[in-house]
């Protein structure tokens, strides 16, 4: 790739032996005879170094260099000063200004000034793609997420961004379907146009006919004007139909008719008008379900399920959470008026362990809330909701010691019995059971209390702690409010 350098020198015999001297360096040079000449060159073009004089007609280097700035301000420029006036030199550079090298140039200065800065700006080109291509395959617009389920998620809306193909977003609660409604139309063609959602379960039956397609002056008692629906209002636009599933048949089959005939008719009038929008729906439930229990359109269903994007709950994208967490301490720090910077390893294993029933959303809540309860910079266990710590089975909760030392052998047979495992990774994993049920059974014996059960397993409380948070043996006691005796 060629290297593209501006000068920018009204002196014509200056300019001409700086020109010459960097295109024999195999540079590809482009020359400005002033300030503002500069300007519109860094506007039009793509440069790696831009030489500016200081001392030029219409605006001189010093302005030049601030507009440059602001516009591009990856592109390095090195200054080029008349002997004697270094103080303007070092004001360029706490303007920030690459470098510079002063008049009469020493040809052998010149090159090596501007090789320095083509190999500094080939390294920040470099970088700068590697960020864009790390940031294009961990995020989507707001939506985080470095997974594959999420990959796939992302791959989908860049295809259906081009179109205006219907897309139906389906997935549990609080897994970014309404994210994801927004991502694809503030990337599609339609961004500079209304993006309207409407929750269809939210709003009583009776109203959510007018509220999607108006109404026309004395259609009902009190329709004292003419009223705008938000398929109008759209026009031009995005609609975004959430929890489509609740809507009712008799509406069913009218929006079957809005995507068959991109057309709709206002409560209390009979003249279709003509409508350009694209339509998103969502659902947390099974639609398929629905059609078969016949509370569901099938023409309908075909219609919304042009392009599928299924969501996966946050528990089978368990990666995603470390992630997500750096997201949600960013995004509530400035908001909660907080400078958390970071998370106790014990705190993230809990996260990373619990189902998240309530997927991202209860994340955030989780996250929201510990920033709040936390005195110092990082978050720890003792900020997390009970709830994080609640064991996933209820075995043994009431067996002797014993039984916990046997404990859910059906785990421990598995294990055994499982070939696929090298033999050091199964003994490990093995091991670690058996450590968590002798844990677990001292636990038992000592009535829970740290001190007695450190005791008896002969290690530190401190250890006793750490290996509770590891094995997520909290929630063994029912009350967890005294976990926090220490
Ligand atoms: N992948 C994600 N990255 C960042 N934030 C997310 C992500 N998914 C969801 N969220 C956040 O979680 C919250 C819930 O997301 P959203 O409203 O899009 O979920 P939903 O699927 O529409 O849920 P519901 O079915 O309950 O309406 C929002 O605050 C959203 O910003
Ligand atoms: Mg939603």
């Amino acid at each position: 790739m060629t290297v593209r350098i501006l000068i920018a020198e009204d002196d014509q015999s200056q300019r001409f032996m700086l020109s010459e001297t960097l295109s024999r360096e195999g540079y590809e040079v482009v020359c400005a005879t002033d300030g503002v000449e500069a300007i519109e060159r860094v506007r039009a073009e793509d440069f790696d170094v831009a030489l500016l004089d200081i001392r030029m007609p219409r605006l001189d280097g010093l302005d030049a260099l601030r507009q440059i700035h602001s516009m591009r301000p990856e592109l390095l420029v090195i200054m080029i000063t008349a002997f004697g006036s270094q103080e303007s030199a070092m004001r360029a550079m706490k303007e920030g200004a690459y470098d510079y090298f002063t008049k009469p140039f020493n040809l052998d200065e010149l090159r090596l000034v501007v090789r320095r800065a083509v190999e500094k700006s080939a390294l920040r080109r470099q970088l700068a793609s590697l960020e864009n291509q790390l940031r294009d395959r961990l995020s989507f617009d707001r939506l985080i997420g470095q997974s594959p389920p999420m990959q796939r998620v992302y791959e989908l809306i860049r295809k259906v961004v081009a179109t205006d193909v219907t897309v139906l977003i389906t997935g549990e609660s609080g897994t970014g379907k309404e994210l994801v409604a927004q991502a694809i139309h503030y990337h599609s063609a339609r961004k500079n146009k209304p993006f309207v959602s409407v929750n269809c379960a939210a709003i009583p039956e009776t109203l959510l006919e007018s509220e999607l397609f108006g109404y026309e002056r004395g259609a009902f008692t009190g329709a004292v004007g003419t009223k705008l629906g938000q398929f109008e209002i759209a026009n031009g636009g995005t609609v975004f139909l959430d929890e489509i599933g609740d809507m009712s048949l008799a509406l069913q089959a009218k929006l079957l008719r809005v995507l068959q005939e991109r057309e709709i008719v206002r409560v209390g009038a009979t003249k279709p008008i003509r409508v350009d929008i694209r339509i998103i729906a969502a659902t947390n439930r099974d639609l398929t379900e629905l059609v078969a229990a016949k509370k569901f359109r099938e023409d309908l269903f075909f219609r919304l399920n042009v392009i599928p994007v299924s969501l996966p709950p946050l528990r089978e994208r368990r990666g995603d959470i470390p992630l997500l967490v750096n997201h949600f301490i960013s995004v509530y720090n400035p908001r909660l008026n907080k400078a958390i910077t970071s998370i106790e390893p014990a705190a993230l294993e809990l996260l990373e362990r619990y189902p998240w029933p309530g997927n991202v959303r209860e994340l955030e809540n989780v996250i929201q809330r510990a920033m709040i309860l936390a005195t110092g910079s990082t978050i720890t266990v003792e900020d997390l909701p009970s709830v994080i710590f609640q064991r996933r089975s209820s075995h043994a909760k009431n067996g002797d010691w014993l039984t916990d030392l046997a404990g859910d052998s059906d785990t421990m047979k598995a294990l055994l019995e499982d070939f696929s495992l090298p033999l050091q990774e199964k003994v490990e994993r093995l091991t670690e059971e058996l450590e968590k049920r002798i844990i677990t059974a001292a636990l038992r014996k000592a009535n829970f209390h740290r001190q007695e059960t450190a005791d008896l397993l002969k290690i530190s409380r401190k250890s006793l702690h750490n290996k509770m948070v590891k094995y997520n043996l909290f929630g063994l006691q029912n009350d967890v409010t005294t976990q926090y005796e220490e």
